[in-house]
């Protein structure tokens, strides 16, 4: 057992809207946990940050004064759960602090509960990426809800973020002509470089004409990560009988208007969708766990072996700089699946 206090993050009141502040979050020290039976204690390598942890602190799901929530790779510090021992390396849910307590009575969720990993197979921070919860949402979205087909042209937003940069390599992989939006000129080349067919920047003075030339067919699956002004843009390139998985509406999360982004994006889709017959399909990661996580775990792994997914992290360090951090990712100032190194990992 380790001498060293827990250090975290705790969410400091309910933030009323917009985006996060400093003063939405509090630093707390504390002493470590025991775990108790059926419980172990784990030391956080690396946690994942992610635009609905902002979700739950808006909506008042999660509550001031709690640790901050969020998923995590972790080494077992001391364990008493059978199957779990010193030195492992599990995917759990520590959240925005050094150390956390998993195992019986800890966490909401099925999928919260710990998972051994195995370091030799993959690099362990994968398991809160391309091989974790985004990676299944990737594939989820497009491979079930929207089912692209060969020679299909697929338009993926937010392209090079964490979600978009899996999606926009799975519809290549199904022989679809896609389409990428991101920001930045570095993340455009990045796309480029992964081989995505055509490139467009929403920072373009011209980008709703040029999101048109990029689609000389039209645009027959949207994979939705961001919303507003980006969505409008796409709505007129949609063909009859377009599939759109509405994964998320990041660009209307720091909204301050007190509306749901999503019933604004509905509202604002809907003359189209009829127009169009187009099929939306509302996502939510976790509906897919119990029914599709090995089969995608199988197959993205194989892709990742092979080099036929390639993946970019935007590895933060230190616990201390997670508000900002989670800041950059919701805002676009974040390279890749943004997660943050909080402990050592031998294993890299
Ligand atoms: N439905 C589900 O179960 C589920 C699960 C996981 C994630 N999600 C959703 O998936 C989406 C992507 O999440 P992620 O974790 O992979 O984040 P991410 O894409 O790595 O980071 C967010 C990206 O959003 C883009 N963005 C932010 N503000 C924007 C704006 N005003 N206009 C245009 N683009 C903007 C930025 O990319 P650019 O710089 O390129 O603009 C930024 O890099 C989010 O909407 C999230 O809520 C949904």
């Amino acid at each position: 057992m380790t001498n060293e206090l827990n250090a975290q993050w705790r969410l400091a009141a309910t933030p009323k809207g917009g985006l996060p502040v400093a003063e939405d979050f509090l630093w707390v020290t504390e002493d470590l946990p025991e775990p108790a039976q059926n419980q172990m204690l784990t030391q956080t390598v690396y946690l994942s940050l992610d635009p609905y942890q902002w979700g739950r602190r808006r909506s008042g799901v999660e509550l001031p004064g709690e640790v901050c929530h969020g998923r995590t790779v972790s080494r077992v510090v001391s364990s008493r759960i059978a199957g779990f021992a010193e030195g492992d390396y599990v995917f759990n849910t520590n959240g925005w602090q050094q150390y956390g307590l998993s195992g019986e009575g800890v966490g909401i969720f099925g999928y919260m509960h710990p998972r051994k990993l195995d370091p030799t197979a993959a690099p362990i921070s994968t398991a809160i990426g391309v091989l974790g919860m985004l990676g299944l949402t990737a594939y989820s979205g497009l491979m079930v809800q929207c089912q692209p087909q060969a020679g299909e042209t697929v338009v993926v937003s937010a392209a090079s973020g964490g979600v978009g940069q899996v999606a926009v390599q799975l519809a290549r992989l199904a022989g679809c002509r896609v389409v990428g939006i991101a920001g930045a000129q570095h993340k455009v080349a990045y796309l480029e470089a992964l081989g995505v067919d055509s490139v467009v920047s929403h920072l373009d003075p011209q980008f709703p004409a040029k999101l048109k030339a990029a689609c000389p067919d039209g645009c027959d699956v949207y994979f939705e990560n961001v919303g507003g002004k980006v969505f409008e843009a796409v709505l007129p390139l949609l063909n009859k009988k377009a599939r759109i998985t509405l994964c998320g509406v990041v660009s209307q999360y720091g909204n301050t208007d007190g509306q749901d982004p999503r019933t604004v994006w509905q509202a604002i889709g809907q003359p189209f969708f009829e127009r169009q017959q187009v099929t939306v399909h509302d996502l939510f990661v976790g509906n897919f766990v119990d029914q599709y996580q090995e089969v995608f775990l199988q197959e993205m792994a194989g892709y990742v072996r092979s080099g036929e997914v390639q993946y970019k992290e935007d590895l933060r360090q230190g616990l201390k700089s997670a508000p900002q951090a989670f800041y950059d990712m919701l805002t676009g100032d974040n390279f890749g699946k943004t997660l943050l190194a909080v402990g050592d990992d031998p294993t890299r």
